[in-house]
């Protein structure tokens, strides 16, 4: 394996880590890895192949074997699964939801390991999700573990499915966050919490701008 050097951003849901991760990435010249979007892409799949939630089995062959491709562009992550582009679809809290039933799975997070793995090249990897910091990269440089409560959270979301188009309403948004944190939290395999190692940092009262020089300062001997 590369032991290129990574930083993980951890945190739940409208945490803000992605768009964190996507800022430090272009400003460091690193790869950006988006492990979410592989759990909402592997979603997608099943749902396209009409492979069940529960078919845990299925949904790791499905996972070892998903036909997708990243890029990071100007206006954010464009994601293609088999040829398609489903950047949009998968941003949806339905798509999040069903990312976080197929993410519970054992055998599919077996199954992605490697793949997220792979992405640590160099120069280096800002990746964010919820166990980069304890599972896939644990022996990362630097681990944030962002948080904010799930009204701002659910406020931020709202915003940001606004700006791509997608509706959606804010009292359905903070349930939809909360039902996820808990999932997230609860489950068995790689649950979300910070790494014994990691900054935590609560962005709530906070804007982005504030939050990467944070960070960025953080990291200032990379
Ligand atoms: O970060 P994002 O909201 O795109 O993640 C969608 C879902 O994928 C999360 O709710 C979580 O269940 C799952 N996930 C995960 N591990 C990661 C990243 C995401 O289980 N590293």
């Amino acid at each position: 394996m590369s032991n290129s050097p990574v930083i993980t951003i951890d945190g739940p849901s409208g945490s803000g880590k992605g768009t964190i991760a996507q800022l430090l990435a272009k400003d460091l010249g690193w790869h950006y890895l988006d492990s979410g979007a592989i759990y909402r892409v592997l979603a997608q799949a099943a749902i396209k192949h009409n492979v069940g939630f529960a078919d845990e089995q299925k949904l790791a062959e499905i996972a070892h074997k998903l036909d997708l491709v990243f890029s990071l562009e100007d206006e954010g992550l464009v994601v293609i699964l088999e040829g398609e582009d489903i950047s949009t679809i998968i941003r949806s809290e339905q798509a999040g939801n069903a990312a976080s039933k197929v993410a519970s799975l054992p055998l599919v997070r077996a199954a992605l390991l490697d793949r997220q793995r792979a992405f640590r090249q160099s120069p280096g990897l800002i990746t964010d999700g919820r166990d980069m910091g304890t599972v896939v990269f644990p022996d990362a440089n630097y681990k944030v573990f962002l948080t904010a409560s799930a009204q701002i959270r659910a406020e931020r979301r709202y915003k940001q499915l606004k700006e791509k188009g997608i509706e959606s309403n804010l009292p359905d948004l903070v349930a939809e966050i909360s039902e996820r944190d808990i999932r997230d939290s609860q489950r068995k395999v790689a649950p979300l919490r910070p790494a014994d190692d990691a900054l935590q940092l609560d962005s709530s009262s906070m804007g982005i701008d504030a939050v990467f020089k944070y960070i960025r300062t953080l990291c200032a001997d990379i």
